[in-house]
């Protein structure tokens, strides 16, 4: 009798604990892969399949599915599917029983389409993933690793992961970047850049100064690094173990779990901690806190007010629509008048706007002049010049020599801007403004007409939805002041197979 009591006891224990064990837990995934390993994507797995896991089962490295056909190999964490680290971003292979992963001391990644679209180009014997998410490429035997995860971040920088000059974090639209100065830490727009074009330009638009507060910075002593502390902020170091600087989570000297800092698709720099009795991922820091200080917040010719909750136009009679208020046929990196190789009036047109300014110009280089003409005529003759703005109580000119993004809107009307807009470059919905008006001249007070019209402007919405989509991947997902927090970091379970963001 008391044996059947202690059977069914053991029963309970066991389902219990089946039942509070995460169920991404396959003791058949290895926790090293040697040589000759290799292995191939499954149709059946929905949105990751694992690898390759650390000791304690929290990161894991695996096929990630993207957008349904692409895929990216990935070190994700496991409880959430957050990818921490990403493989070559701007190249994925595909979703295919074709594509295939192998170790040969080399981790490589093969698609016979694209040929080799990753590898760790080593001689290693073995491959690990660390209980910090580190994956490591070692030969038996040596500490030094021949190859380490964590010395080519992607978006995400983990808690005590060193993060030094000559890395930088780039957003996954690969527009914004993450880098360190010789005393400060930047946050960039890039021109340009993803193409690969010559005409790359980078653009800072945030500054973080070291305040030297505990150490200072020796020129002599070498380049500084950062890294997230499990204390809770971002410090700076040089040589000593004190840090130059200190920037503090919400969390500052809790122990809390988990933390990360990610370079976002707006262009912010936000860190969070893992709740592990919430599962999900909770804000601790950002680096901007104001909508209209985010590099692009209303796309390009777009206009931004502090203060104000809606982005507007920088043209009075376009409507702002996210992605902003023109519609650029491409090619709007570069310059002006590279397209027909004519400089001149032929290639664009000018938009004047008053009361408003170059956002983050405190960054920026000025000139002064002595009248808005002269400012204007630094900007009109020069290809590479995109605009100009004026301030009539200083006399401080700003050429701009980079595609025109968002503005900010200030009470001074004095403060001119000076605007090329690319000929061809449409306005948007200026359809749609026209519709809106005839439609509410026609039915006016009439309440049935106020009911189409919301009819009509839902099926429009239906209609841009597809362009919408495409537009957040071009412009660095800028919309009518997003909501900062949840964004894009929806935290998903694995175990239900629900898509990975
Ligand atoms: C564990 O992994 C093995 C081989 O990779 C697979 O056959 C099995 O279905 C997995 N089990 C679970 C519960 O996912
Ligand atoms: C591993 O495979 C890659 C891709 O086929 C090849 O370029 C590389 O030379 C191989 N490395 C070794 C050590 O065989
Ligand atoms: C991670 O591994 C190191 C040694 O490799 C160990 O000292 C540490 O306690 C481990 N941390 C966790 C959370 O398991
Ligand atoms: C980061 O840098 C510090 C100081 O150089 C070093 O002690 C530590 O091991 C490094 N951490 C990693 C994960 O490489
Ligand atoms: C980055 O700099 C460190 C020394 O500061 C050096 O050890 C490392 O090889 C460099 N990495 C790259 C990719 O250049
Ligand atoms: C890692 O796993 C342990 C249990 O194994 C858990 O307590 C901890 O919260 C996990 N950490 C993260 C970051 O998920
Ligand atoms: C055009 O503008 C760029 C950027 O402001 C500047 O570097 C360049 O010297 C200008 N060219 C001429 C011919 O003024
Ligand atoms: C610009 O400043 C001058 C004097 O500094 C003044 O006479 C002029 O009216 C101002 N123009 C505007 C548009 O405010």
């Amino acid at each position: 009798m008391s044996s059947t009591h202690h059977l069914h006891f053991t029963i309970i224990l066991v389902l219990f604990f089946s039942t509070k064990l995460p169920c991404f837990v396959n003791t058949s995934i290895p926790q090293q892969l040697l040589k000759g390993f290799s292995s191939i994507p499954l149709s059946s797995s929905k949105s990751f399949q694992p690898l390759l896991i650390d000791p304690t089962a929290n990161f894991s490295l695996g096929f990630l599915r993207h957008n349904q056909y692409d895929l990216k190999l990935a070190v994700v964490h496991t409880p959430s599917s957050q990818p921490l680290w990403i493989a070559n971003p701007t190249r994925s292979a595909s979703w295919a029983d074709t594509t295939r992963i192998f170790f040969n001391g080399s981790l490589v990644l093969w698609d016979p389409q694209k040929g080799v679209t990753w590898s760790t180009a080593t001689y290693g014997e073995r491959v690990v993933l660390l209980n910090t998410s580190n994956l490591q490429v070692q030969k038996q035997n040596k500490a030094t690793p021949l190859w380490e995860s964590f010395h080519f971040p992607t978006n995400t920088l983990v808690q005590d992961q060193n993060f030094t000059s000559n890395m930088s974090l780039l957003s996954s639209n690969a527009l914004y970047s993450l880098r360190l100065g010789d005393t400060f830490m930047g946050l960039y727009a890039n021109y340009g850049e993803e193409k690969g074009s010559l005409l790359s330009k980078r653009l800072l638009y945030w500054k973080h100064t070291a305040l030297e507060a505990k150490a200072t910075i020796v020129e002599s002593e070498g380049p500084i690094y950062a890294r997230v502390s499990t204390k809770g902020y971002i410090g700076m170091y040089q040589t000593s173990s004190k840090p130059v600087d200190v920037q503090k989570f919400n969390s500052f000297q809790q122990t809390s779990s988990f933390l990360l800092l990610r370079l976002e698709l707006d262009g912010n720099l936000k860190g969070y901690y893992w709740d592990s009795t919430k599962s999900s991922w909770l804000l601790n820091y950002q680096a901007i806190t104001e909508t209209c200080e985010l590099p692009n917040p209303c796309g390009s010719y777009g206009l931004c007010t502090p203060g104000q909750s809606s982005c507007s136009c920088l043209d009075n009679r376009a409507r702002f629509e996210p992605g902003g208020c023109f519609i650029q046929n491409g090619n709007e990196d570069g310059e002006l008048c590279a397209g027909d190789g004519i400089a001149g009036e032929n290639g664009y047109r000018i938009l004047r706007r008053n009361g408003v300014e170059p956002p983050h110009k405190a960054l920026l280089e000025q000139v002064t002049t002595s009248s808005l003409e002269e400012c204007e005529g630094l900007c009109e003759k020069n290809c590479s010049c995109w605009g100009a703005l004026y301030s009539n109580g200083t006399g401080f000119c700003y050429v701009l020599d980079y595609p025109i993004g968002t503005m900010l809107g200030t009470g001074d009307e004095s403060k001119v801007g000076y605007f090329k807009v690319r000929k061809g470059a449409r306005k948007r919905n200026r359809v749609g403004v026209i519709f809106g008006i005839v439609v509410g001249v026609i039915f006016g007070t009439v309440v049935v007409g106020v009911g189409i019209c919301a009819v009509r402007w839902k099926r429009m919405k239906k209609v841009n939805g597809k362009e919408e989509e495409e537009e957040e991947e071009n412009w660095a997902g800028p919309g009518p002041y997003k909501n900062l927090g949840s964004a894009s970091f929806r935290s998903i379970e694995m175990c239900s197979g629900s898509g990975v963001q």
